[in-house]
């Protein structure tokens, strides 16, 4: 794929700086007491407090009060972590492709957590109080749809489907209704609706800029939490989290090549490059040309 050689071994990942939307250079630091080496990944944090390590990403607590770092780990899991794989380069794709998917939504007046892009694998987020639900908006059948109602990988859904899956790891996210979010408050009436009607904007404008990348959006999963400005007022629902090929099922709409994460569930190898291929076809890094910028990750990216 485009966008990706190997040199000296190397898979090289172009990242064009000219063409971020925001945030600084890749490859600036985070800033003073924040060293980072990216050709191994890693950043030396020892000044930082760790709020949350989960199986993609890592918080940290932000530079102001009501912020977050939300730091995007090469590490990838499936099947509730029971299968697991480090794929060089992931977590610099994905904090770039959230970063430009939560600016586009931001410009459409969605209220995202996404404050600017620090460095390659970083971001300054708004600290929300997530709500616990997992929300799943479908356009096409795949997936557990397609397992659970036995309907064909790729059959066209009549409209968009949002389904919720409540977050816990213990009990495999299970799938839930309106009534048991009402019941157990896991949402209130309003942000129940506010929230569905996110996700439909959200399916509405990704659906637009995949398709003019050729890609179909065939469904995603988002989350959202409350964020509060001020003590005493009510809190604002902002779509949190991360939008990436890791949350997405994308497939070419020529040859419906899949460019997501279950090519990682699946096996079909060339994992990182697909997630680069939906970068370069975004327009977030390069095709090809100057040499500036230029990231390498040593090994393989199966
Ligand atoms: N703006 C935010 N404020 C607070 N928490 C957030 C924010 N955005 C995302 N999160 C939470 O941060 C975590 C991100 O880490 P990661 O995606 O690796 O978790 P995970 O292992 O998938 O676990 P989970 O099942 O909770 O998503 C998630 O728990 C997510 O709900
Ligand atoms: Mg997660």
């Amino acid at each position: 794929m485009r966008g990706w050689h190997v040199r000296n071994n190397c898979f090289c990942l172009r990242l064009g700086v000219t063409v971020a939307p925001s945030g600084v250079r890749a490859g600036d630091s985070a800033g003073p007491g924040f060293p980072t080496d990216y050709r191994k990944g890693r950043i030396k944090m020892s000044k930082r407090r760790i709020v949350y390590e989960g199986k993609a990403k890592i918080l940290y607590e932000g530079p102001e009060p009501g912020t977050l770092i939300q730091y995007f780990k090469d590490d990838t899991t499936a099947f509730d972590a029971q299968k697991k794989a480090v794929l060089d380069g992931k977590g610099v794709l994905n904090n770039r492709i959230s970063e430009f998917i939560m600016t586009q939504l931001s410009a459409i007046g969605i209220p995202t957590h996404f404050i600017r892009r620090l460095n390659m694998r970083e971001q300054l987020i708004r600290k929300v109080e997530i709500i616990p639900l997992e929300v799943v908006v479908r356009n096409i059948a795949a997936g557990s749809l397609s397992t659970r109602l036995g309907m064909p990988e790729g059959q066209q859904l009549p409209r968009p489907l949002v389904e919720f899956y409540y977050k816990s790891d213990a009990l495999h996210d299970p799938m839930v209704s309106e009534e048991h979010i009402a019941a157990f408050g896991w949402a209130t009436p309003q942000e129940y609706d506010d929230i569905i009607a996110l996700a439909l904007r959200v399916n509405d404008y990704m659906s637009g800029l995949f398709a003019g990348a050729g890609i179909r959006l065939v469904d995603f999963k988002i989350e959202f939490g409350r964020y509060f400005e001020n003590d005493h007022d009510m809190p604002r629902i902002l779509l949190a989290d991360e939008i990436s090929p890791d949350s997405c099922r994308l497939w070419d709409y020529k040859t419906g090549e899949k460019l997501d994460k279950d090519r990682f569930r699946r096996d079909l190898g060339g994992v990182t490059e697909a997630y680069a291929e939906v970068a370069r076809r975004l327009g977030i890094i390069k095709e090809s040309g100057d040499t500036d910028n230029v990231v390498s990750f040593t090994g393989g990216s199966k």
